[in-house]
């Protein structure tokens, strides 16, 4: 990790994006593990940290057989020394994924973000749980959040109903959002993403623009110089 971490030049910033939801299943490790490999591939060295006891994210990334993104399976207490190493050793971007709580690494997570992303289903039950993890991000932790709309149908105008109803309640949502596809799903045993699994697919595409996106509300260029990957 350390090596490829210092092999790169200038990134000595760490953007951090934390995706944070008290709901159980609702795309956090899904989001986290995706936009961690779409920032290793846009040249950023990428560390994704996994706040979760489920480990997840970690598991996952044991599949990978090394290959980058580094996946830390982390506890809240060791996080701002573990992002502190990472920036360090040069690391661009940190994901943090975390446990569907509204728990003390939940908040920890949240306060260290340069970006909280909040996946939302476009259930009634997801929407309750979206409002007070984005109440806590703000009121507890300071922090603006977004709602990231995921695993919506490909067409059906529920989803445009629960933004509507997020929106109505001053809740912000991401423009990007990511349907519920078998591409998602098709690679985990081989510890892939979805652009692993099928670069030209619709899931992979979606993605895409949330990074693409997500770069660009923490101040980043989507697709880093060539020069700093190994
Ligand atoms: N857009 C999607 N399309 C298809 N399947 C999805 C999508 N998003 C998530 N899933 C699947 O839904 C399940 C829950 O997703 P995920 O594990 O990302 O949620 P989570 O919020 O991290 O859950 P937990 O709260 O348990 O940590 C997983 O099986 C995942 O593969
Ligand atoms: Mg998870």
């Amino acid at each position: 990790m350390a090596a490829r971490l210092q092999a790169a030049r200038g990134a000595e910033l760490v953007k951090i994006i934390s995706v944070v939801c008290q709901k159980g299943g609702a795309g956090k490790t899904t989001i986290a593990t995706n936009l961690a490999v779409l920032a290793e591939q846009a040249g950023y060295p990428t560390v994704l940290l996994d706040l979760d006891p489920q480990a997840t994210a970690a598991k996952w990334g044991d599949k990978r057989r090394g290959s980058p993104p580094d996946v830390v399976a982390a506890q809240a207490g060791r996080l701002v020394r573990l992002l502190e190493d990472a920036r360090k050793q040069g690391a661009g971007v940190a994901i943090i994924d975390t446990a569907p709580s509204a728990d003390a690494a939940a908040l920890e997570a949240t306060k260290a973000a340069d970006l909280v992303l909040v996946p939302c289903q476009p259930s009634d039950f997801d929407l309750g749980a979206v409002g007070s993890t984005v109440r806590v991000a703000e009121q507890i932790a300071g922090k603006q959040s977004w709602v990231v709309m995921n695993a919506v149908p490909p067409t059906s105008k529920i989803t445009e109903e629960a933004i509507a109803a997020l929106t109505e309640v001053g809740v912000r949502v991401a423009p990007a959002r990511l349907v519920r596809r078998l591409d998602f799903v098709n690679g985990l045993p081989a510890g892939q993403s979805a652009i692993e699994w099928n670069p030209k697919s619709k899931a992979a595409g979606e993605v895409v623009e949330l990074w693409q996106w997500a770069s660009q509300q923490v101040g980043m260029p989507a697709h880093h110089l060539d020069d700093v990957r190994e």
